[in-house]
Order: C-alpha cells, then structure tokens, then sequence
C-alpha cells in the first residue's frame, strides 16, 4: 500500500489538477419516500463510550424533530454494547420513542436481556440489516469490529478493517502520509514511538529536541493523556509518569516534537467515486493545544469554520487532505488534524477514522456550513458509499509432499 515519495513537481501538478468541490447546499429529492431502514451500533469498551452514546442521542433528537414524511430513512433498532459487561442490548425504535427512553437503556434504568456481540452480529446479518456503527475508540475503530463485521458479513458503515487500524494507529499512518507526500508538500513532527522498554531512549530524544515535546498515546483517542512539555530536560521525571500511565491503556506512546503555529482539520465525504471536502475548521484555543480538556469543557475552544475555496492556503490543505483520503480505501467519511507553521508549512497530525458526531462536534459543524445535517449524513452514506466485500480467502494449490 505505501508507494515511494513521488517528486514534489508531480505531487503538485497532481494537487493543481484536482478539482474542488464548491460548498453547495445539500438537499434531499423532495418528497422522497422511507425507502431504507438503518440500524445503530453505539456505546462500546472504549474510553470513548460517552462520545458514542452522545453521537447517537444527537443523531435521534435530530431524527426525531422531523416529520415522519420529512424523515429519509426508517430506524430498525439500536445495538447498544455495555462497558459494563460487553453486552448487547437491542433497543427497538417505535413511532413514540423518546430521548428519555434512549437515556433510561443507556443508564440501566430498564434492562433488557443481553447477547454477546457475535450471536448479535449473526441475528443482524439474518435480517440484513444496514448497520451504521458508531463505537468511537479502541475496538471500535481500530479494525477489531470491523475485522467481525466482515466475518459476519454485515452490511453497514464499518469499512476494511485494515485501514481502520491503520488510521487508527497514529504512528503507521504518519509513516504512510510521509511516504505518499514529499516534505515540501506536508511535513511530519519529528517523532519516537515508545515501548516501556524504549523509555530511556525516548526520555534522550526528548531532551534533544529544540523547544517543547508532545506525549500522547499512540492510539488512543479523546486526547486522553496527550500533554505538552515546554522543558522536556526539566520534566523528565513527569515525562515517565505520564508514559507509565498510557502504557496500562496503549501498548506504545508517541514522543513528539511541538509544532508551533495554528491547527486546522479537515472533513470530507467518500462516496464510491469521489471523495466531498467539507468547510475547513480552524481550532483555536489559549494554549495552543486542543487537549483533553479543551475537548471535554465548554468555552475552551473556538471553532471557526472557513471557506477554503478563495485562501491558497487552505486550497493546498484540502488538496492533500483528498490526497491521503482517495490513496487509502476510506468509505463514508473521515476527518484530518493539521497543524501550519508560522512559515506556512503543512504539518499531518492524525487521521480520525469515525469523527465524533455530538450537536458540538467539529464534524457536524463542518455539515452545517456544508448544507447537512446528521440525518442528511446518514442518508448521504447509506446512498453513495461503497460497501466494503471482503475477498475470498482460499485460493487452492497443491503443496508437493
Ligand atoms: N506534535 C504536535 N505539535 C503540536 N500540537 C500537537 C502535536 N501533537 C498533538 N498536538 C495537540 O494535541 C491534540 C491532540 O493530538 P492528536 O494527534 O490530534 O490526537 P487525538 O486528537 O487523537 O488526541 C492536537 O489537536 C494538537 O492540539
Ligand atoms: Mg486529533
């Protein structure tokens, strides 16, 4: 899958070529019937179970405000998986169904009987249902529940299993972006993947680096534990704490050097031909550092969503955001983090392979300005991207004894 650096001429006359999508408002055909019926995967074991269960509550609020006539998709059920016992629960829809009922599964106020995801999945896959999935977080978006969707042939959002392990696995996919762009296209920070036995040599890359160091985990979401050391040699000691304690959650952590300047992400929509750049967001915040915190308080940050079709700047980020999202195989959506340097430099981040879906999510926001709800997402996905088919697996040959 990687391919070797193409020259920065090539790069360019590919980018230039590229054409970009005016931001023109999304509607649904009028008058269009509930042709299809859409099921929910949502919660999970992830440290992200919050963000799961609100993605899910502001896809229904807003599911529920329409009209039943304005509503482009029927809702079958919703498969909550418990991070208490790694249940599922099937919550039926029903025409008076109410967030207030949503809330009272979620927090074992009524308790259904639970089945264990595989028996789940193999009862959904029966039905043929379509599955939108939105466990956020380890095992929801790293490939583990992908890898048995596609055991269990379901139909739905999860994608190769593959690639969401990839994207989800910060370091492999810088490695990936570095090796498809040439450095004067978009740079990567300077970075040391850290095993607990690598920590003395992370701890001297760390002291070597000019100005401040970023810790975080390698693939873990939420910004859990991502920390900012402006004095790596005087932070030692707080430096191997901080990695001792990703290490209980994540098998690596990444040391990283600081890339001054502001941050930026991008969103787009993958169909089966095309990859939709959305509005461009700019995050600000007063340190600089969209942290945990910043992520999880109100007031920490400011979102300003920009229109990218006029600024060569941004016409250059949204044009290497469509050049990593159409070389790997991406269906339905994805979100990018960047950073850009004071010197105008392009710096990759991450790749968010499920974007958080909360009403205050950077994702939804960029729908907005796009013309779309969450809904109209939805509907968008179940319509236009591909379904990932997983390939046969046995080929037949003879092994000479
Ligand atoms: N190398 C870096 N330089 C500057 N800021 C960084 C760097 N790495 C992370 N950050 C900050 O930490 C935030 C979270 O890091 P990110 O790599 O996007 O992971 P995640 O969002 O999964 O926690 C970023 O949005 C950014 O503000
Ligand atoms: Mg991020």
């Amino acid at each position: 899958m990687i391919s070797q650096p193409a020259s920065s001429h090539q790069v360019w006359q590919f980018l230039k070529n590229v054409n970009v999508h005016k931001c023109k408002r999304f509607r649904l055909p009028k008058g269009r019937k509930m042709t299809f019926a859409v099921s929910f995967l949502f919660g999970g074991i992830s440290t992200e179970y919050d963000s799961s269960i609100s993605s899910l509550t502001h896809i229904i609020s807003s599911y529920l405000t329409l009209s039943r006539a304005e509503r482009p998709f029927s809702v079958k059920h919703m498969y909550h998986l418990s991070r208490v016992d790694g249940l599922v629960r099937t919550i039926p829809f029903h025409n008076a169904f109410t967030i207030a009922e949503l809330q009272a599964h979620v927090s074992d106020i009524i308790i259904l009987p639970g089945r264990s995801l595989p028996i789940t999945f193999n009862t959904i896959e029966s039905h043929n249902e379509y599955i939108v999935n939105l466990l956020h977080g380890q095992f929801g978006e790293d490939g583990g529940v992908q890898t048995l969707a596609a055991l269990s042939g379901l139909k739905g959002t999860f994608g190769d299993p593959d690639v969401a392990s990839l994207t989800m696995n910060k370091f492999a996919m810088s490695s990936f972006v570095s090796s498809l762009l040439p450095s004067d296209v978009m740079k990567v920070p300077k970075t040391r993947l850290v095993r607990p036995q690598g920590v003395d040599d992370a701890i001297r890359f760390a002291k070597s680096v000019d100005g401040s160091v970023v810790v975080k985990p390698n693939s873990l979401g939420a910004s859990l534990f991502a920390t900012r050391f402006h004095d790596p040699v005087a932070s030692e000691i707080d430096i191997r704490n901080l990695l001792r304690e990703i290490f209980k959650y994540d098998n690596t952590a990444l040391l990283q050097e600081f890339i001054p300047g502001d941050e930026y992400s991008c969103g787009c929509l993958i169909s089966s031909s095309d990859v939709v750049l959305l509005p461009v967001a700019k995050i600000e915040t007063a340190q600089n550092f969209f942290g945990h915190e910043e992520k999880h308080s109100s007031g920490l940050v400011i979102e300003r969503i920009l229109d990218y079709e006029n600024d060569q700047l941004l016409g250059r980020l949204t044009s290497i955001t469509r050049r990593i999202a159409s070389s790997i195989d991406l269906y339905n959506m994805a979100r990018f983090d960047f950073r850009i340097s004071n010197d105008r430099e392009i710096w990759f981040l991450e790749c968010n392979y499920i974007p958080g879906l909360m009403k205050n999510s950077i994702f939804p926001k960029m729908l907005r300005h796009h013309g779309m709800t969450v809904i109209e997402l939805i509907s968008w996905i179940a319509s236009h991207s591909r379904q990932y088919e997983r390939k046969k697996h046995f080929i037949e040959y003879e092994i000479s004894e």
